[in-house]
């Protein structure tokens, strides 16, 4: 039947289009250097459980390898890691069946002794941010790098940058002497959203189109089923109607005109093919 397929078209179009379908990805512990041999939980929060928002990681062995499928225990959208080990460092974001993504997270394991923690999630611009080197029991006097170079060194193995600006981004290390080094992370930082500013220009019309075109795919099939109805309820038999649903039921105002303007149509379409 083609209005039962058309009416299975619009019900799937309609959630995979317009609801906006958006997960963001959350880790626990939230640090994005473990030493091997942790655990983690990470899970994607999201608008819509129904969309089938799952983990999915990129390492230096596999690309897009869904939670599950040689690695972690998947539960719902979460995903627990119970052993950490090197092997398993990467990126990791949540995907959904259509395949939307959630941010991406970026997950060292170190099979060394010295650790380096910092924000998983970008710093906004003005937060301040504290950086711990830590070996797996005690905090020791630490050396912290930027891009390389020596910045600090800090004897209780924490530093805070205050009020931080764009400038401080970068690849972040520490050094234990003794232990040894961590492993480097990108520390990103976001500008703050402020309220007086308008929205950024690049990101309106492609919102505008999306959304235009939410709505004629999904009001298209509407548009058509309706058209269907209309002409099905046309071609219906009358003949052999009992009389008296003719008498409980009978025909609208705006059925009636409907009516007479398609016989209307009807006899002029007629009256053309008489010339
Ligand atoms: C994962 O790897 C694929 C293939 O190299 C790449 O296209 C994709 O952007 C990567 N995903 C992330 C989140 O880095
Ligand atoms: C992950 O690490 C790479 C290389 O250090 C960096 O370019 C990228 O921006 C990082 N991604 C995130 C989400 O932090």
């Amino acid at each position: 039947m083609r209005p039962t397929s058309l009416t299975c078209l619009l019900l799937l179009s309609s959630p995979l289009c317009c609801t906006m379908n958006q997960a963001s990805l959350t880790v626990s512990p939230s640090n994005s250097q473990m030493f091997e041999g942790e655990s983690v939980s990470l899970s994607c929060e999201e608008d819509d459980s129904s969309a089938g928002w799952k983990l999915r990681r990129n390492t230096t062995r596999e690309t897009r390898k869904e939670c599950g499928d040689g690695w972690g225990r998947s539960a719902g959208s979460s995903c627990k890691i119970s052993y950490m080990s090197p092997s398993d460092s990467g990126v990791y974001w949540c995907e959904s069946r259509e395949g939307a993504t959630s941010n991406s997270i970026n997950i060292t394991v170190t099979g060394g002794s010295v650790i380096l923690q910092s924000p998983v999630l970008p710093v906004m611009e003005g937060d301040d941010v504290t950086l711990h080197c830590k070996t797996k029991t005690s905090n020791l006097p630490a050396d912290f790098y930027k891009d390389g170079s020596l910045i600090r060194t800090e004897p209780a193995g924490h530093m805070t940058i205050h009020n931080v600006s764009k400038s401080d981004e970068g690849l972040y290390k520490c050094h234990i002497s003794s232990h040894g080094e961590s492993p480097s992370s990108w520390i990103s930082v976001t500008g703050k959203p402020t309220t007086t500013a308008p929205p950024p220009v690049s990101g309106a019309p492609p919102q505008l189109v999306f959304t235009l075109v939410c709505h004629l795919v999904v009001f298209c099939p509407y548009f058509i089923s309706t058209l269907l109805m209309v002409s099905l309820y046309r071609h219906r038999p009358t003949g052999n109607d009992p009389p008296v649903s003719m008498a409980t039921s009978p025909p609208t105002q705006t059925e009636q005109g409907l009516d007479d303007d398609y016989d209307d149509i009807i006899t002029s379409v007629t009256t053309e093919h008489h010339f």
